[in-house]
């Protein structure tokens, strides 16, 4: 299954740079090396084995923005899943650039209408005044470019976790059987007595999905990584529902920790390949709890953590081991 997905805004806001961080792994410091796109570029990646995700990264010159909008118009717009546009913070051209929005979303709106838009007020590391109201005003200002079209708002940025937080919520809605994987997820937790397991994509590693349960008191207590109830919405479907309308939560730029485990795993496995090691898996037992991290289908990996001190990691092992038919 193919899902088209347009990458697009003014050019230098930060496409290509967040897509060779997404998809192709490359560090941040990285991306001030980038060309500017010509034309359109287009990737295939595939994700979660049966889905393809046919990535446009259209070039935002001028000149290539008014042929999308013209002799290009057709070819750009139809069979879209999502259009994700990307706005910089502190933009010196926001008038054109909500025209040239504008513009698209109509062509969208005419080609693929049941598309999905996502907007991300991009270079958050930048803005000038507090994150949060700064986000708080670009959201309603773009709400209000946006018409009736029902768009989702995000506020990143390169240099820390809130990329990963848009782009897991993005994909999210793009995986055909989410609400499946869910369940199941549910299920592997019962079956490990799990506080939390966390479902991530195998070259991405974008959050798939997640099942919480309230930790014990006294690991509460003493766990900063625990859940809390401002700090850690999952990316499920019903707080994706909640994303479309609360995109003035400052919650918004805070990245859960799924996001900073994706980072952190990520880091660790560009470690690895630097001595020549392959990333398999990985296990801790601390004092207040054990968390297991293991590939479970060719195409993800689980994150199973337990508060629980009689569960040994073999144990849990062992039920990724099981559950694993149910989710290829
Ligand atoms: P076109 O290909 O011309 O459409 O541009 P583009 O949107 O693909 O921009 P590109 O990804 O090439 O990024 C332009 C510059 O923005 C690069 O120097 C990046 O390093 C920088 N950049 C991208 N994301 C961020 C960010 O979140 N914060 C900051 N400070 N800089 C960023």
């Amino acid at each position: 299954m193919k899902k088209k997905v347009l990458l697009m805004g003014a050019s230098g806001s930060g496409k290509t740079s967040m897509r060779s961080l997404i998809f192709s792994n490359n560090p941040a410091s990285l991306t001030s090396r980038l060309g500017a796109t010509i034309d359109v570029e287009q990737n295939h990646v595939r994700f979660l084995g049966d889905l393809i995700l046919n990535l446009w990264d259209c070039g935002g010159q001028d000149a290539f923005m008014d042929s999308y909008l013209s002799i290009q118009q057709a070819t750009i717009f139809q069979h879209v899943g999502v259009m994700i546009y990307v706005f910089e913070v502190e933009t010196r051209n926001m008038e054109k650039d909500l025209e040239y929005y504008k513009a698209c979303l109509a062509a969208l709106k005419r080609y693929s209408p049941n598309a999905a838009v996502f907007l991300l007020v991009h270079k958050m590391d930048l803005a000038r005044g507090p994150k949060a109201e700064t986000l708080a005003r670009k959201s309603k200002e773009l709400k209000e470019a946006s018409g009736d079209a029902e768009v989702t708002v995000f506020g990143t940025s390169i240099y820390d976790e809130s990329l990963y937080n848009a782009w897991s919520r993005i994909v999210h809605i793009l995986i055909p059987n989410a609400s499946v994987l869910s369940r199941h997820l549910a299920k592997l937790a019962a079956a490990c007595s799990a506080t939390e397991v966390v479902l991530f994509e195998r070259t991405t590693f974008l959050v798939i999905a997640t099942s919480t349960l309230p930790p014990p008191p006294s690991a509460a207590a003493t766990d900063a990584s625990a859940p809390s109830k401002t700090n850690g919405q999952p990316p499920t479907e019903a707080s994706n529902e909640d994303g479309a309308d609360s995109d003035a939560d400052p919650h918004r730029m805070v990245p859960t920790r799924y996001e900073r485990t994706s980072e952190l795993i990520k880091a660790f496995k560009y470690s690895c390949a630097r001595v020549r090691e392959e990333f398999l898996a990985l296990e801790m037992e601390l004092p207040d709890f054990t968390a297991v991290l293991d590939e479970l289908t060719r195409n993800t990996y689980v994150l199973i953590i337990v508060h629980d001190p009689t569960v040994e990691t073999a144990a849990l092992r062992m039920n990724i081991h099981l559950a694993r038919p149910k989710f290829e």
